[in-house]
């Protein structure tokens, strides 16, 4: 039976809405979704500020969501289950979304879906041009999170390894405020590194030989730090240029190297990366170029659906339900999952 799922996601500094129509088999289908972002809101305290993001949820969901409809060309009454991100996240921030959600499906008499925000990353590429088969190795690179994992199924999923300290996004993030970039850190790091010689300093590339798959990027944020204060004065561009595109390539190589090793250890022959730093455009030129090699096709989600927004809420909360993994329930009282 076909049915209609509203997805708000509110975790960080981001207000997603969407509308997914799934037919009970197959890939749900996008039918509209809005964004605002409140990087410009954070940029000038170089960092998302908790309690200004949750004020900014408020103001955002309620009209995103009419637009989202109206995209659609769709009423409220038709929307068969409202579905939200339960976390992990900012407390306040999933809170907004949570209290939203679970407002408009009461008021609705429709049923109600808490979604793991990393369930939604893993599953975006299914809304790509070329989406995924199952079983495939998800590599997840985002600000909170780096994660290698088999995917057999919806809600069949295996944490082969993980960040033991900073994740990937992080490490983009604190380098780049080291380089006196703006926030968001990662994509301005990028920008900066087309410039740069990535060979000119040589930066730790932890647990690269490690033997497992996890991952520890606090000690080359420590060696970029170690590296910035040896610039006398103000570094010249190029200089900051150069450490710009050697640290990238530090993280970009482990990225790489552990996510072929998981391919081999696995045997699988498909690979999907998702997360705010799969937008990294070195990280797909490498892992295309070593997947290809080994006859692995590699599947990224829409580039604007990288980084968080509510398309991706929608549809993990609409293959978890055509999965039969959840059923929504007709429970209003909310709560959220910060951790
Ligand atoms: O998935 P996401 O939007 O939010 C979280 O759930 O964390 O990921 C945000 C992270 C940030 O650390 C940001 O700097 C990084 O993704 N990011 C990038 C790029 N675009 C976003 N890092 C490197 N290169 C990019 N082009
Ligand atoms: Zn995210």
């Amino acid at each position: 039976m076909a049915s209609l799922v509203l997805g708000i996601e509110s975790s960080c500094d981001e207000t997603g809405v969407a509308l997914v129509k799934s037919a009970g088999q197959g890939v749900p289908q996008l039918l509209a979704h809005a964004l605002h972002t409140q990087m410009a809101m954070h940029a000038d305290y170089g960092g998302v500020v908790p309690e200004l993001a949750s004020r900014d949820h408020i103001r955002r969901v309620l009209p995103l969501t009419r637009q989202v409809l109206q995209q659609a060309d769709e009423v409220l009454e038709n929307v068969d289950v409202v579905a939200y991100t339960r976390g992990p996240g900012l407390a306040g921030a999933l809170l907004v979304g949570a209290g939203v959600a679970c407002a408009l499906a009461a008021a609705l008499g429709k049923p109600v879906l808490g979604v793991h925000h990393l369930e939604g990353h893993l599953l975006s590429p299914f809304l790509s041009a070329d989406p995924p088969e199952f079983p495939f190795i998800a590599l997840l690179v985002s600000g909170g999170h780096t994660q290698l994992m088999q995917v057999d199924g919806v809600g069949h999923y295996r944490l082969l390894g993980e960040t033991i300290d900073d994740a990937a996004g992080e490490a983009f993030d604190k380098s780049a405020k080291l380089l006196g970039l703006g926030y968001p850190g990662g994509p301005a790091l990028a920008r900066l590194a087309e410039f740069g010689d990535p060979t000119t300093y040589k930066l730790p590339r932890p647990l690269l030989h490690s033997g497992d798959l996890d991952f520890s990027f606090a000690g080359l944020k420590t060696a970029v730090l170690t590296q910035a204060k040896k610039f006398e004065g103000t570094p010249c561009d190029q200089a900051r240029a150069d450490l710009a595109a050697s640290t990238q390539a530090a993280i970009v190589e482990v990225l790489m190297k552990k996510s072929i090793k998981a391919l081999d250890q696995t045997g699988l022959k498909r690979l999907v990366v998702a997360g705010g730093v799969g937008a990294n455009a070195a990280l797909r030129e490498q892992l295309n170029a070593a997947c290809t090699k080994r006859g692995v096709r590699v599947h990224y989600p829409e580039l604007e659906l990288c980084t968080d927004n509510g398309a991706m809420i929608a549809l993990a909360a609409a293959m978890r339900i055509d999965a039969k993994v959840e059923a929504p329930q007709a429970r209003y009282a909310f709560d959220v999952k910060p951790r």
